[in-house]
């Protein structure tokens, strides 16, 4: 199980998350909803290690994770696919999933086909740039790179966003695939309600960097959406 307590995080001076705790247990899907701007991104650099906690715990399996780097976050089975994808444009499309192996320490060598059949589109595409591809493609290949060291953590940074529809649907499908595997605990941050609630066993609403709330998918009614989410 991945828990964060009581965190605390920010940038230089500014403190933006405080006092944040979850739960993501495998098979389940944690859904991360708010505004933007509330802290989803610096919650999910923070459980990375890409951002240093000023306060609390972050753990996997009990394991303390918290001083450790994002390196030896990913080696204890983290997978991260940030928000904006961050593929390398340079590198093409196989180079940018064999980078994803580096996370799992030499354990994995060769890139494990099912994880990549869950993307059928790539391997036509393998010798293609990574700037070349379309976002939603750039999408695909940045979960799959993630995929590529089979993480037993999946932080998914709002994987729809800019997105276009039928893409949505693949990633949809693969997040429910992943979760009936019943191995990968995920934890997704996302806008589109439509798509959380499609997917979700349980949410936490973040505002200005606190958890304002937290509930399945019965308590999350128009109140708590109209509340907390509404733009
Ligand atoms: N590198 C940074 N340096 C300083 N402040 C930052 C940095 N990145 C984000 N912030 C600030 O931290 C706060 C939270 O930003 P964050 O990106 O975590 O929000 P978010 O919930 O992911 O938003 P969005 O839905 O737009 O992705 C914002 O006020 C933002 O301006
Ligand atoms: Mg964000």
């Amino acid at each position: 199980m991945l828990a964060v307590q009581q965190l605390e995080s920010g940038y230089g001076e500014s403190i933006i998350l405080r006092n944040v705790s979850l739960k993501v247990q495998p098979g389940q899907v944690v859904c991360l909803l708010g505004r933007n701007g509330v802290g989803k991104t610096t919650l999910m650099r923070s459980i990375m290690g890409v951002l240093k906690a000023r306060k609390g715990m972050v753990s996997y399996n009990g394991r303390n994770l918290t001083k450790k780097s994002p390196g030896f976050r990913a080696k204890a089975g983290i997978g991260y696919v940030p928000q904006g994808r961050e593929v390398f444009p340079q590198l093409t499309v196989y180079e940018n999933i064999l980078l994803g192996l580096e996370a799992s320490s030499g354990k994995i060598r060769e890139i494990p086909e099912d994880a990549i059949a869950k993307f059928p589109v790539l391997p036509a595409m393998y010798e293609r740039r990574g700037g070349d591809l379309s976002g939603g493609q750039q999408q695909q290949l940045a979960f799959a790179r993630a995929l590529a060291s089979r993480p037993e953590v999946l932080l998914l940074d709002e994987p729809c966003e800019g997105i276009q529809p039928s893409i949505v649907d693949d990633i949809r499908d693969v997040i429910r695939s992943i979760k009936e595997e019943g191995q990968t605990a995920i934890l997704l941050a996302e806008q589109s309600l439509e798509f959380v609630k499609s997917v979700g066993d349980y949410f936490y609403i973040l505002e200005k960097g606190a958890i304002a709330w937290e509930g399945g998918l019965d308590a999350l009614s128009d109140e708590v959406i109209m509340r907390y989410l509404t733009v």
